[in-house]
């Protein structure tokens, strides 16, 4: 059985563990970092799933981004990751369907990340090809759904850090 709540400063560093884990070496050179550097995440919104007996078992956090010249605001899902002792028992399902569930109650519009579609589908993802993503990414692994209805209606453009301008310079 797993305990899903939300996460704690004391669980901060647990949870960069378990990521460490379960993603290659180097997943801060991903451009999904470059985005939340110096953005804190959503609080209401960071999960962890704990089992019987207090270990860690998974984690997700969301970034708020902007979209396009609008600025847009959404939520970038991520990281999300399960141990790999406790992957493909339901513990990520769980993490993605609750705290999706959380975003909308809150009154976030729409949802984005960068992953496999095969996975993420399940959860309602669509490819996004209105989006654009900094680079290097594959535009095929952009994925997005609305958290309320018309979501995402005429959201489009490059996904960009809060408090950066839209507007190209030079
Ligand atoms: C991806 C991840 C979060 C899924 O968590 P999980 O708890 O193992 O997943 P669930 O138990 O909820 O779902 C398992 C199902 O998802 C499928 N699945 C898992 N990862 C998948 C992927 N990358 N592509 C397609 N299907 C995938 C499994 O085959 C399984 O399918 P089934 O239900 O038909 O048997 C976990 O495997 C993980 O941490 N992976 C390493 C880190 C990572 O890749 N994170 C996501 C970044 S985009």
């Amino acid at each position: 059985m797993f305990r899903i709540s939300l996460e704690t400063s004391d669980d901060w560093q647990e949870v960069e563990n378990l990521y460490d884990l379960a993603f290659a070496p180097g997943r801060e050179a991903l451009s999904s970092y470059r985005l939340r550097e110096g953005v804190p995440p959503v609080g209401a919104l960071s999960l962890v799933a704990r089992d019987d007996y207090g270990c860690l078992a998974g984690a997700i956090r969301y970034w708020p981004v902007r979209v396009g010249e609008r600025g847009d605001p959404a939520l970038l899902l991520g990281p999300v990751a399960v141990h790999p002792t406790a992957q493909g028992e339901g513990v990520g399902g769980a993490l993605i369907r609750d705290s999706l569930a959380r975003a909308a109650e809150m009154g976030w519009k729409r949802v984005i990340l960068v992953g496999d579609f095969p996975y993420y589908q399940r959860f309602g993802f669509q490819p996004a090809p209105k989006l654009q993503f900094p680079p290097p990414t594959n535009p095929e692994r952009l994925l997005a759904m609305p958290l309320q209805e018309g979501g995402l209606d005429g959201v489009c453009g490059m996904i960009r850090k809060v408090g950066t301008s839209g507007t190209p310079t030079g």
